[in-house]
């Protein structure tokens, strides 16, 4: 695999030129997008919503962080894969080998997509929390501490405060945050530094290759929570040198309920099993079980083959677009967000570090005098634009944005298109102008109008 050296300033993690063992298929979705319009088609990009009171419109989705729609390639995919769906690594038939070939070359996609080394596998999850809990319980005992920041989504916080580890408090610059964690690595013992790459809630960058020294330089592993980088930047583990690296489907166009844990063998090859079933054994006798190495390991019970298809067409898609293609997306849609967003008189962005230079497509921010869940339900219902409100699993860091109460997030991707974060910014300004044209009360559910009269798809 040939890999280019990284550039500090660039928000590219490490670049494999031709995008390592995942091959490019031209498609209809490879087509030079307009300016200021999607970069790839996704399912339900031209999905149109009822507004409370009457009329319709098209749904800005900003809330690709939670769940991203899936790719037409990948729905397109799956349907062809429909037919020959059968058991993987279990059957006779013509579908049951097709499956099983599937399946292991979707982790091969995978693996070049990520830039896997020799040293990686891959190990299918069902999304980031569980490949990150299977990785809390592969640390060899007596390893050492486990070392992650207090601005952790708590899928890479919660498992790691099961054993010995030190949390350690984000600083207000990247600068200082880096040097806590050096002392923290070096005050005992490491076995491992968790860390994301990308934060779910101000979307900024974490310098991978330095956190990568740091934690080697301690004799400490890390593990990348690439939940929220991996659809934005690419990156390449191989050339950073790092350990493991867990990421979603759902958040990667491909919401099948598939993840994945990539990374080093030895400690997955000695850890109990995740689950214990069939598939993860080789032998069950009276006397006991010899289980599997390598992913099968913990991999029992039927696989969930259109997941990790879905996975792979995905990063297939992303793999076939021109380099910086993406970047330079987030980055406009982001640039055209933030200079709007800064205009409105009561809306505050939250950002972690004053040091922090790069950022995938995710905002967060509060509109003084107004409730996060209030905003949220009036975008929707006014205006047909989808956020997130709430702390985004995220409570330590919201109170330390000074957000304990609560924000709101605008997360963006590749089927957003400008005019949907100009959507977003027109109805906060016109929300603190005019406030909102309908009233909204608080009940079990949270916000919403009241006597809401928009109907439900009859899927219902
Ligand atoms: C940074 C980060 N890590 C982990 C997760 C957990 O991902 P999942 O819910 O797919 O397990 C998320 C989900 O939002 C996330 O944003």
């Amino acid at each position: 695999m040939s890999i280019a050296p990284f550039a500090p300033s660039s928000r590219r993690i490490a670049v494999r030129p031709g995008g390592g063992e995942a091959r490019l298929r031209p498609t209809a979705a490879l087509r030079p997008h307009a300016p200021g319009g999607a970069l790839l088609p996704v399912v339900g990009g031209e999905l149109r919503v009822p507004l409370v009171g009457g009329g319709e419109a098209r749904y800005a989705n900003l809330d690709y962080g939670a769940t991203a729609p899936a790719l037409t390639t990948v729905a397109e995919r799956v349907t062809r894969v429909l037919p020959y769906y059968g058991s993987v690594h279990r059957g006779s038939g013509l579908p049951a080998r097709v499956s099983t070939a599937l399946y292991e070359q979707a982790r091969q996609t995978l693996a070049g997509f990520v830039g896997a080394g020799a040293d990686h596998e891959v190990v299918f999850t069902r999304n980031t929390t569980d490949a990150l809990n299977l990785l809390a319980g592969a640390i060899p005992a007596g390893a050492g501490q486990v070392v992650f920041l207090d601005s952790e989504h708590h899928a890479n916080l919660l498992p790691w405060r099961r054993r010995e580890h030190t949390a350690v408090a984000v600083a207000p610059t990247l600068t200082e945050t880096l040097a806590r964690l050096r002392a923290a690595l070096a005050e005992r013992p490491t076995a491992l530094l968790a860390i994301t790459g990308a934060s779910n809630v101000t979307g900024e960058l974490l310098p991978l290759p330095e956190l990568v020294a740091l934690a080697h330089d301690a004799g400490a592993r890390i593990a990348i929570d690439a939940a929220q980088l991996a659809p934005h930047v690419r990156v390449d583990l191989a050339a950073l040198g790092a350990d493991y690296l867990a990421l979603s489907g759902h958040k990667l166009y491909a919401p099948y309920g598939a993840g994945a844990l990539v990374g080093r063998r030895d400690w997955l090859d000695g850890a109990q099993p995740w689950l214990a079933g069939g598939g993860a054994v080789r032998e069950v006798t009276w006397e006991g079980t010899d289980w599997h190495d390598g992913p099968a390991r913990h991999e029992a019970g039927t696989p969930n083959l259109l997941g990790a298809v879905a996975i792979a067409e995905a990063c297939n898609t992303l793999d076939a677009l021109p380099a910086g293609a993406l970047e330079a997306h987030d980055r406009s849609l982001r640039d055209v967000l933030l200079a709007r967003l800064t205009r409105i008189d009561g809306v505050r962005v939250g950002q972690i570090w004053a040091d922090s230079e790069e950022a995938i497509g995710t905002v967060c921010f509060a509109v003084d005098g107004f409730e996060p869940g209030h905003v949220g339900a009036y975008l929707s219902a006014e205006h047909g634009v989808g956020v997130r409100d709430g702390r985004f699993c995220a409570h330590q860091l919201l109170s330390r944005l000074g957000f304990g109460g609560g924000a709101l997030r605008a997360s963006f991707g590749v089927g957003t298109a400008a005019a949907d974060v100009e959507r977003l910014a027109d109805a906060l300004a016109r929300l603190v102008r005019e406030g909102s044209r309908h009233a909204y009360a608080k009940g079990a559910d949270g916000w919403a109008p009241l006597g809401d009269d928009r109907a439900l798809p009859d899927l219902l």
